[in-house]
């Protein structure tokens, strides 16, 4: 696990609940943090992924390794280091950011403005191979004018 999750979760074998998955992740390219008290409490990361939606190949803004010491839960940090994370991804070209998370978190994405996916979502594995994510994807505008296209997705990449 990236040493800024462990920093703030602690090094649980499965901090973020998806080890079932057992998929294969991208590290983070760009790290967003909350520090308190000279500790680390808050963190999100993104990337830069390569995307087909339908028959558009273009990129989104992964978005990932969210994460909230556990003692600091329940008071904003989430929402507070995602927004500048997005801040950033505004600057970065795509029109859009994606994510990833389990059923349970889609309620408090939906709060910080992002929406589900009903469409499945195929990602890269190592060897080469796809996979259908079994994880709910979500997404959100970078810009105003920004509108998802149609059609199935395939991330061109290892999900992040
Ligand atoms: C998930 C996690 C990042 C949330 O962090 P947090 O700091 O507690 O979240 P926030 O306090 O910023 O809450 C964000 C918003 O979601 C809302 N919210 C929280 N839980 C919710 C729920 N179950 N349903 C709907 N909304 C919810 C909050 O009220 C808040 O909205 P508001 O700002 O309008 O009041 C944190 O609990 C965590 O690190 N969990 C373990 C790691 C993990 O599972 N990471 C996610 C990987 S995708």
């Amino acid at each position: 696990m990236h040493a800024f999750q462990e920093k703030i979760l602690g090094n649980s074998d499965d901090p973020f609940g998806v080890a079932s998955t057992g998929l294969t992740w991208l590290p983070k390219e760009q790290h967003f943090g909350i520090t308190h008290e000279n500790r680390l409490v808050a963190h999100a990361g993104l990337l830069r992924l390569p995307v087909v939606i339908g028959d558009a190949e273009t990129e989104v803004v992964g978005v990932g390794g969210v994460a909230v010491a556990p003692g600091m839960q329940g008071q904003g940090l989430a929402r507070l280091v995602v927004s500048a994370a997005l801040e950033h991804a505004r600057t970065m070209g795509p029109q859009h950011a994606l994510l990833f998370c389990r059923p349970p978190l889609v309620a408090l994405y939906q709060r910080l403005g992002w929406h589900p996916l009903d469409e499945d979502v195929r990602v890269e594995q190592p060897e080469g191979r796809l996979v259908t994510m079994p994880l709910r994807t979500m997404v959100t505008p970078l810009h105003d004018d920004a509108r998802w296209p149609s059609g199935p997705v395939r991330l061109r990449s290892l999900p992040m």
